[in-house]
């Protein structure tokens, strides 16, 4: 009853009290254990009354330890979390454009100065818009599982891949609508290549598609030789080589003086002055006409490249690896861009 007592009365003000009571009655050498070896030796008609009134001392001494105990842990933890209001605040970081979003729309800006909208399509595409209404033969080489990422073999209603061009867009665009088209498609492109500092199984890539009445070869080069002014600077040289594309006739790929060594060589350029930067052509009236548009009254010029090389020259960076692996210390870097 004295015990009864002094537990019912007792409130500890810090964890070292709590920890003494703990010992005093509940420890291995405590009195609820004590008063239990002296129980083993009662009569069997004591045991009885005995019996009840020592298990609610013991649940008492147990209760009363065990809530002590979570009080004053809570108090504990919530002393940590309490704010204090007068100190310094944290400060916030601030995040980046990542790179290839930056030069996607600086290219944007500078087409749109000339009149070219914005157009997107879906990254899954069947064969029809990523090949067929593009002039792919069917024994094609770019068909190859080797380029594409096939999501279904579908002999008879058409493959479903992973687009390896935006040109499906420019496909798109021409069937649901009619000339004059001026629009560019960004967008991201996969192809299924080994990952390396110059490959990668994704990138992006910004087409263009220009399809009016007497567009021509002349327009297309004016068009691009603007662009790369705006873009790599005044002074730019521009050199145009012939190429083949399924989609365009004639086609053309389009290199530009180094932007790195200004020419005199250097590793970007492999010592010839000379970069690769896209692909063009005047639109194939196959094309065209599979789309929907009269071939004979309709020209057209196209053009494709691809923004990590773009992004690649313009900021010198020499692994393509980069731009997917969200390391901020190379994020960091494009901070005072807007
Ligand atoms: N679609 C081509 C590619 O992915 C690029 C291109 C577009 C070439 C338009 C010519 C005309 O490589």
């Amino acid at each position: 009853n004295l015990y009864t007592a002094e537990i019912k009365s007792f409130s500890p003000t810090n964890a070292d009290e709590l920890e003494t009571f703990r010992i005093k009655f509940l420890g291995s050498k405590g009195i609820i254990k004590d008063i239990f070896d002296e129980f083993k030796s009662v009569s069997p008609e004591e045991k009885r009354t005995l019996g009840k009134v020592l298990n609610e001392f013991k649940v008492l001494a147990e209760q009363t330890y065990q809530s002590f105990k979570e009080s004053l842990e809570s108090q504990a933890s919530g002393a940590e979390t309490q704010i204090d209001a007068t100190l310094p605040g944290e400060g916030i970081e601030i995040g980046s454009r990542h790179p290839l979003s930056l030069v996607r729309k600086e290219i944007v800006e500078i087409f749109k100065k000339l009149g070219f909208s914005v157009a997107e399509g879906p990254e899954i595409e069947d064969d029809w818009h990523n090949f067929s209404a593009l002039n792919f033969p069917p024994e094609h080489p770019a068909r190859d599982m080797q380029d594409t990422f096939f999501i279904k073999k579908d002999a008879e209603n058409g493959d479903i891949a992973l687009r390896t061009h935006t040109s499906s867009v420019q496909v798109r665009m021409m069937e649901n609508g009619k000339p004059p088209f001026r629009a560019l498609m960004p967008g991201r492109v996969y192809r299924n290549e080994a990952i390396s500092a110059r490959a990668h199984c994704f990138f992006h890539q910004v087409e263009g598609l220009y399809v009016d009445e007497n567009v021509s070869f002349a327009d297309l080069k004016q068009t691009l030789f603007y662009f790369v002014q705006e873009l790599f600077g005044e002074g730019t040289k521009v050199r145009f080589r012939p190429s083949y594309f399924p989609f365009t006739e004639p086609s053309a790929e389009m290199d530009i003086s180094c932007s790195i060594c200004k020419g005199s060589g250097c590793q970007m350029c492999k010592q010839s002055g000379w970069v690769e930067i896209l692909g063009c052509g005047m639109v194939d009236p196959n094309v065209l006409e599979n789309c929907g548009i009269d071939g004979t009254k309709f020209t057209g010029f196209a053009f494709g490249m691809g923004i990590e090389r773009i992004t690649n020259l313009k900021y010198q960076i020499r692994d393509l690896r980069l731009f997917s692996e969200n390391d901020v210390r190379f994020l960091k870097q494009f901070q005072s861009e807007l």
